[in-house]
Formats: C-alpha cells, structure tokens, sequence
C-alpha cells in the first residue's frame, strides 16, 4: 500500500470486540490473567499494552523497518540505542548534534565508559577518518538541529557496512515521509515523535527503529527492564497525530521554501539555512536522499541583540522550544535548545549568537511572512 493508507491502517484495525474505528486507550496498568501462565498477550504494561503495540506496528511500516519500539521520549529512544554498546566501545556522532544528544553523550554516558567522538558527518572522509578499531556505532543526525547540514546517509551507510559498523540515523527533522535512511542503508532510526509523528505538539515520544533481529530483542530488553516506553494516551495521541502524516509534511514543507525564500531575499538577513535553497551547500545531497525539504530553517541576524529583537517582535510565530507541530514555533538555539553545549563547541558548530531557528508550521503561508515581516522591520 501507499506511504498515506499504511499511516491511516497499519495498526489501526477497528476493535475487534466492538466495532470501533479508533483502537479505545487501554489505560490499564495490568491484565487479569485467564490462569496460571495464560494470558490474552498483555501482563503488565510497561512491558507492552495495546496501544504501544499498534503504534510500533504502524511506525515500523512507515519506516521500512523490521519491528520499532516507541518511548517515553526521543532521549530514552536514543539513550536505549546507546545501551546495545558496551563500556570501550567508540561512537562516531554529527557534529552538530541535537543539544541533549550532546549531553547524554558527553555527561552521562561517557561515565559507563563510552567513548564519542563528534564529527562533522557531512563529510565522508572525517567520518572514515574518525574510524578506530574500537568503533561500534555511527550517529547521524541529517538534517542537523540546528544547523540544518546534511549527510549522505547512502555513503555513510556504505562505509559502515564495509567496515562492519552499526549506522544508526535521527530522522526527527523529516520524518519517514520526507526521508527513509533504512532504504538508504541505515541500520537503525531513531524519532523524537514530540516532533512530526505526533505532530499536534500535546506530549513527548520516541521511537526506535530496527532491522536487525539481534537489535529488536536487545532494544525489547532495554525497554522493559528501565520502564521507558510509552504511555497509553500518548500511544493514541502519536498514533492519532501520524494519520495525517503525509499531509502535513506536504504543507511544511510547501510553506518551509516560501519562507526561506522571503528570509533569503530580506536585507537584515545574513544568511538563511534551508536544504531547498540552491544556496546551501548540500543541497544536491538532500535533493537526492530526501523527498522534499521540510518545515525547518535557520536564519542568522547577524548579533544577540538583532536576533532578541526579533524574537520580542513576533506574534504568530510562537517562542517556544520543540518543533515539528502545526503551529510555527520560533527558537534561539545558543540560549534555548543548545544551551547546554558550551559556547566554543557552539561556535566551532555554526550555533552563532545571532541564529535563529523557525520551525514552520502548516498556518497560511502569507500571515507567517506578515508576522516575519514585520519583526525584522524592528531589528
Ligand atoms: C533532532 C532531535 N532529536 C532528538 C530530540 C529529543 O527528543 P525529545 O525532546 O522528544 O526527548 C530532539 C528534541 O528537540 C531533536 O530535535
């Protein structure tokens, strides 16, 4: 089936018992067993329970996996990824990685005795270069968050298998409409699905995505023994929020161009960041790996104070943290969503103090310019 009916049906079975077109929320903690040992498939549910299990199913369609798992969050998602690895083992990660990635990574899970080493991904040959006889992982996150840079996943893909490497790949920012790095190679993709997924930006979620059966039975364990998946009501919400996938990354996509055009052609505009524009520097890399560009962008105003201007200004544009909802969601990444990376790190990454990122959302095209418009007259 199509990429829209499997995200309308897969999982999504009326209820067997009564004919119900949405699967009910089995908001149960635990399942009354029928005897000793036999039960209807569900005991306890933080192991597994109805909604989780139609969510994973439809989520592992989507991403042409062989089985996903969904969790609390996209950290407990990228944190159970890293527990498959052991203390000594090396992990190649992007450069400018999501902030909390950096910090899991560089605060956490180095003191179990991972090893990271940050790279800028983009580039083939610091990634073979990067390699050590140790090295048990790649962590791609393509696009960028929020440097909006690229990565081939099919070469990176390539070397890892060649090099017997596991390649896992964050495809939070595009989401399996617009981008399929299992397809491309990868062995593993990881969601925040507070993002896209959901879509509607009323809970947290994360998901894990497999193709290997050894990792589905690792993941499973991880899962159950640390408790981190995901809720009931979320399961519905996320499930509920990717029905309408397709056609929401069709309009943020749509409005993503519109507006990094305008941004592009404005004076107070130093440079704008968007994988659609002929203007950034892996932009035949996205045109061939992806399906379209996306609602997310990163514009520079040049200082502090042209981008808090900015930011005070604008009144549909909503300042907030997160992104991928259908609301338009405005960020500054040095003091919000990366404050957490320390500012030499940030600098070296691109995170300058005058960059700005928009998340845009699925509002008329026009009003958002309007709002934009007439912040940047204030700058
Ligand atoms: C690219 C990316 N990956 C992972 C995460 C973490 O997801 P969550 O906030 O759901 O834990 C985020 C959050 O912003 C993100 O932007």
């Amino acid at each position: 089936m199509g990429f829209s009916t499997d995200a309308i049906h897969v999982g999504q079975e009326p209820d067997p018992s009564t004919g119900a077109i949405v699967a009910p929320i089995y908001q149960t903690s635990t399942y009354v067993q029928e005897a000793l040992g036999k039960n209807k498939g569900f005991d306890y549910a933080r192991t597994a329970h109805p909604n989780r299990r139609a969510l994973e199913r439809c989520v592992a369609k989507l991403e042409g996996g062989l089985t996903s798992y969904v969790f609390s969050s996209g950290m407990a998602a990228i944190d159970a990824v890293f527990r498959l690895l052991r203390p000594g083992d090396h992990v190649i990660v992007s450069q400018a990685v999501y902030g909390g990635v950096f910090r899991l990574t560089t605060q956490l899970l180095v003191q179990f005795g991972l090893q990271f080493d940050f790279v800028d991904t983009s580039c083939l040959e610091n990634v073979r270069k990067a390699l050590k006889p140790n090295t048990k992982m790649i962590y791609v996150e393509t696009p960028t968050n929020p440097t909006m840079i690229i990565t081939d996943i099919a070469a990176v893909a390539k070397l890892a298998r060649e090099r017997n490497v596991t390649l896992a790949v964050d495809n939070t920012f595009l989401s399996p409409y617009l981008q399929q790095p299992i397809a491309l190679g990868a062995h593993i993709v990881v969601h925040s699905m507070t993002k896209y997924l959901n879509g509607h930006s009323d809970c947290t979620g994360g998901a894990v995505i497999l193709t290997r059966q050894e990792d589905v039975d690792r993941i499973y364990f991880i899962q159950r023994s640390a408790g981190t998946g995901l809720a009931p009501m979320d399961c519905f919400l996320v499930s509920r929020g990717i029905k309408t996938l397709a056609v929401r990354m069709e309009r943020h996509d749509a409005n993503g161009m519109a507006i990094a055009k305008f941004l592009e052609a404005h004076a107070k505009v130093k440079r704008v960041l968007y994988p659609g524009l002929a203007s950034h520097p892996q932009h035949e890399v996205a045109r061939r790996q992806q399906r379209g560009f996306g609602g997310m962008l990163s514009f520079d105003l040049g200082s502090l104070e042209a981008a808090r201007q900015l930011l005070n200004h604008v009144k549909l544009c909503s300042l907030a943290e997160s992104l991928g909802g259908v609301e338009t969601l405005i960020s500054h990444p040095a003091l919000m969503t990366h404050a957490s990376v320390p500012p030499e790190v940030r600098l070296q990454i691109g995170i300058t103090d005058g960059l700005v990122r928009l998340s845009v959302g699925i509002e008329d095209a026009e009003d958002l310019i309007a709002d934009l418009e007439h912040a940047l007259s204030k700058v």
